[in-house]
């Protein structure tokens, strides 16, 4: 997909020549001057008359294009509803924005241009809201098309330029829409790598893929390989691999951007199953396909630390990828084989459909030799997610009280939130294993907290959160900005960590 060039502009909207032009408008305001009101009177009232008609009221989410026959430069005028007032977020603007896109990218216009609202959301600054507004515009005229011969949804928007009328505007608007423009990228490459089918994004392919950002943003990259992995002793990655004819790949990457060049680092670990057919404990066949979507962990620490390159954020970032297929096959692993992990502890395999938090436990370990100042995880780890929080919350767990707090405030602020769960030890019980110091499954409940207990035992004693995205990862609609199939949830919660540790 063409990439939306994102400008801001100081200017008036009545003087604006423009293929579309934005207006975002709350319910039951009248038309403010910044937004509406000397417009309204070029118009000759008809943007008052629309108003009052109740042809558009500024619900949220409700959109009104129409022409404005040359009374002003800008060729057609598209109002966007936010909603009340008193309910105003910075989602509510992320969700205008990408109405927005899909309603100008149906109009068949080229570009829009919006007037940065003179309403913000409520304790937010215009940074934060420009970023915003520049993630739900790119992110709602998202497409995958590079399969289909023929693309009936319409071409990609070229440009969008955030029109505000005061130059002091201008430096925050700038860099809200530079970090938006880097969410917004990131979460579109996960996208993409994660609709690409699993006979495309293979082990081989991703590590490519890692080659191109190292190279690109100048970042440092080491894949180890299987022989690698043998030699360190990573059995729990080479047991999960075994079933496929794909070799396994672990990719380390390191950016630093931290004035201390040797300050203790920030390590993402993702989740990297190009394929999950659960191995010999084979899945159903119904909705298989969405396993080509287990590698979105691993897809967002790449993304997240080529955003954090191209941000030059002053600090030093790790992102790790454990990186296998999961099959079943003639050397595959069979439930009750034991592993020997990396960590050193043994790992009785009871069910080899558990194969996340197998190959995590040698991430995890791995992780242990940068002494992490904070340690995250990001997996489509659990079905168990999927029932507990349905769609719209991504499941926590971690051992320190800060860093959890950090992330459930960068959810706030991103849409994609977390609600964390307890990682008890009492449920330490249903993971005991009569032949090695624990199993891999913890029976039937609490799947998604016997998951999180299990990587515990993998995380030392550094401040750790683990993030469980299989609730998220995959949309069976499409919303405002959020595409149906992958989402790449996570994404810019993670890049919003890191933007936000590092003010
Ligand atoms: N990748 C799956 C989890 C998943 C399920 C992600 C649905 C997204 C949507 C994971 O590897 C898995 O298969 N987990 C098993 C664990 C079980 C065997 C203990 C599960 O949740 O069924
Ligand atoms: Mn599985
Ligand atoms: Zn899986």
């Amino acid at each position: 997909m063409k990439l939306m060039q994102v400008d801001v502009k100081i200017g008036r909207a009545e003087s604006e020549p423009a293929d579309v032009l934005v207006l975002l408008h709350c319910e039951g305001q009248a038309l403010a001057r910044q937004d509406g009101a000397v417009l309204d009177s070029i118009l000759a009232g008809s943007l008052r008359e629309i108003l009052q008609s109740k042809e558009f009221e500024g619900k949220a989410n409700e959109t009104l294009l129409y022409h404005t026959h040359a009374k002003i430069p800008a060729k057609r005028l598209l109002l966007v509803g936010l909603g009340k007032k008193q309910d105003l977020t910075l989602d509510s603007m992320r969700q205008a924005m990408g109405y927005a896109a899909k309603r100008v990218r149906q109009s068949k216009a080229d570009s829009f241009t919006v007037m940065f609202p003179s309403i913000m959301p409520k304790g937010q600054s215009s940074i934060e809201t420009a970023q915003a507004m520049v993630e739900g515009a790119m992110l709602g005229g998202y497409q995958f098309t590079v399969y289909r011969s023929e693309n009936s949804a319409g071409k990609d928007i070229a440009a969008l330029t955030l029109l505000a009328p005061q130059k002091s505007q201008s430096r925050q608007l700038t860099e809200g829409v530079r970090r938006g423009i880097a969410a917004a990228e990131a979460t579109i490459f996960v996208r993409d790598l994660c609709n690409h089918p699993s006979n495309v994004m293979t082990p081989a392919r991703i590590a490519d893929e890692a080659r191109t950002i190292a190279k690109e943003e100048k970042i440092t990259l080491k894949i180890l390989e299987k022989k690698d992995m043998e030699q360190l002793g990573m059995g729990a990655l080479l047991g999960v691999a075994r079933g496929s004819h794909e070799p396994p790949k672990f990719i380390i990457l390191e950016y630093n951007g931290a004035k201390k060049r040797d300050e203790r680092p920030v390590v993402f670990v993702g989740k990297t199953i190009t394929f999950d057919t659960g191995g010999i404990s084979l899945k159903p066949a119904e909705n298989m396909e969405h396993m080509k979507a287990d590698m979105t962990g691993g897809a967002e620490v790449l993304a997240s630390i080529r955003a954090a390159a191209r941000l030059k954020l002053p600090l030093r970032l790790i992102s790790i990828l454990p990186v296998a297929e999961n099959m079943p096959g003639g050397r595959a692993m069979k439930p009750g084989d034991v592993v020997k992990t990396l960590s050193g502890k043994t790992v009785e395999v009871q069910n080899t459909d558990a194969e996340g938090r197998l190959i995590l436990s040698d991430g995890l370990a791995y992780a242990q030799r940068f002494k992490p100042a904070a340690l995250i995880d990001i997996a489509t780890l659990t079905g168990a997610c999927v029932v507990a929080l349905g769609q719209f919350a991504i499941g926590m767990f971690g051992t320190e009280p800060r860093l959890k707090d950090q992330i459930r405030k960068s959810g706030l602020k991103t849409g994609e939130r977390v609600w964390e769960m307890p990682l008890w030890e009492e449920y330490f019980e249903q993971l005991r294993s009569d032949v090695a110091d624990m199993r891999n499954i913890g029976g039937r409940g609490g799947g998604m907290i016997t998951a999180a207990l299990f990587l515990s035992k993998f995380v030392g004693d550094c401040p750790w959160v683990h993030l469980d995205i299989a609730s998220t990862d995959w949309s069976e609609r499409e919303r405002a900005y959020i595409a149906k199939g992958p989402t790449g949830i996570g994404t810019r919660l993670l890049i919003q960590y890191l933007i936000d540790r590092s003010l």
